[in-house]
């Protein structure tokens, strides 16, 4: 868990009390006093022990952290009986600790209407409400009915640099995006949602829209079949274009098949699918033992500087500031899992800044090197460290270079300091690969 969610949970744990406590007393959680209680009913009497039940299962659940079951039984019990307003606090519990703070808000407001008098609600409100998170995508998702899209990025930015995944925030940014008609953003940013919400139902109903209105997406334009094959499965897991991955495909079973000494290192993992398709063509070309090490800090993008850019506009007001391209180190492994290449990569989590001179001698040699940072300091550092790694015919793809002005100024500035000039090759409008000069460029990349 980020910093951040562990100071809500602690919030939320002074709420709960002890688990032996709450076990013992499940009113502490969830109010008692709001069940139809006319005991000399015998209906009531059996309908109060299964509610009763429902009251105690979902105690256990909320002490066990399964907050997605405990929420499924409270809202079947309170679609049973909506009179039940104290479960509403159980509610706001599992909805807060799975980051949507929002509906926690609303639920903990229900149940206030009804029992003004709930003073632990009343003080759970009050400090769930002064979560920054929670206010910021408040007043994004206001941005947003206002049509300022641009300012709801920024306040969405700053909610995702708490490093909170809490729910919505990049589904009110997919919404933004779609209105400044770039679907293809907005398709990523609801994979990040959903990457951490899955239960996100109106996050899976936009993809699906955005999917089903925008065709030529996935249309697929790679008639290498071996390629395809590999591509359904990281499609998920990738921010990657269809060409750019398949120039990575490409590039790596050359340098397979070449027989260029040295290890994969990929600077920019995200939620890992570039990572494991390079490692799946490793793990069927390579003559040699090679790893795929994976840096990332697996806590999304560090904070943006001036000189990151896209169109004049800076990154935040892009749609893509600090915290966004966040996903866990799971997913990485997750991806690895299905392709069976688990053991070929290394992640290594931190900002690059720090990792990389760290695990410089470590690597060794380089052969094929994909910079997927976006930022201009990010771009430079993964230059400046491990450049002089990088194998006589070794090959680098920089994935953002058409896009971010800043990774493109990066690369620029690198080749005057070192007085080279990169022969690069175009993919698609964003990337570029190019061989070290040194052993330049003499043969081609295999074509689809
Ligand atoms: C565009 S995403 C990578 C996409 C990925 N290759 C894929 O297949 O979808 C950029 C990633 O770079 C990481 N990143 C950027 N700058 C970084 C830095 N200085 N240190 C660590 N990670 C960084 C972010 O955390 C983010 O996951």
């Amino acid at each position: 868990m980020t910093e951040r969610a562990y100071a809500l949970d602690d919030i939320i744990r002074k709420h709960l009390r002890l688990k032996s406590y709450s076990k013992r007393n499940p009113e502490t959680i969830i109010e008692k006093g709001n069940l139809p209680l006319e005991n000399n009913c015998p209906e009531s009497a059996a309908y109060f022990r299964g509610a009763s039940n429902s009251i105690t299962q979902a105690l256990e659940l909320l002490n066990a952290y399964d907050n997605d079951a405990a929420l499924r039984i409270i809202d079947q019990a309170l679609g049973e009986n909506p009179k039940m307003t104290g479960l509403h606090y159980g509610r706001a519990i599992a909805l807060a600790r799975l980051g949507r703070t929002v509906e926690a808000v609303d639920a903990l407001k229900l149940l206030l209407s009804e029992s003004p008098q709930h003073e632990k609600a009343c003080t759970l409100l009050e400090e769930i409400a002064a979560d920054p998170t929670t206010n910021l995508i408040k007043e994004a998702d206001t941005a947003f009915h206002s049509k300022e899209f641009h300012r709801a990025f920024k306040l969405i930015n700053k909610a995702k640099s708490m490093k909170h995944p809490a729910q919505d925030i990049d589904y009110i940014r997919a919404k933004c995006f779609l209105e400044l008609n770039e679907p293809g953003a907005a398709r990523e940013a609801l994979k990040e949602e959903l990457r951490y919400h899955p239960s996100n139902d109106k996050a899976k109903m936009l993809l699906d829209r955005i999917r089903s209105e925008h065709t030529q997406m996935a249309s697929v334009k790679i008639r290498s079949a071996e390629f395809q094959e590999l591509y359904q499965i990281v499609m998920p897991y990738t921010m990657l274009s269809e060409d750019r991955l398949y120039s990575l495909f490409a590039i790596a079973k050359r340098v397979c098949l070449k027989n260029i000494s040295g290890n994969i290192v990929e600077c920019g993992v995200a939620a890992g699918g570039s990572t494991a398709l390079l490692a799946a063509v490793v793990r069927k070309y390579s003559r040699i033992p090679r790893k795929i090490y994976a840096f990332d800090s697996f806590q999304g993008m560090p904070e943006p500087t001036e000189r990151d850019r896209h169109d004049g506009r800076t990154a935040e007001e892009s749609g893509w500031g600090e915290g966004t391209c966040s996903a866990r180190e799971d997913s990485l492994m997750e991806i690895c899992r299905k392709l069976n290449v688990q053991d070929l990569v290394i992640p290594v989590k931190g900002y690059f800044e720090k990792t990389l001179p760290a695990s410089q001698v470590e690597i060794g040699a380089i052969a094929l090197l994909h910079m997927d940072g976006d930022w201009y300091e990010s771009t430079r550092s993964v230059l400046n460290c491990l450049y002089s790694s990088i194998q006589r015919d070794g090959f680098i793809q920089v994935d953002d270079y058409g896009f971010w002005e800043g990774c493109r100024d990066a690369v620029h500035e690198f080749e005057m300091q070192h007085g080279i000039k990169f022969a690069m090759n175009k993919i698609d409008g964003t990337g570029v690969w190019f061989v070290k000069p040194e052993g330049h460029a003499s043969y081609e990349i295999e074509t689809a």
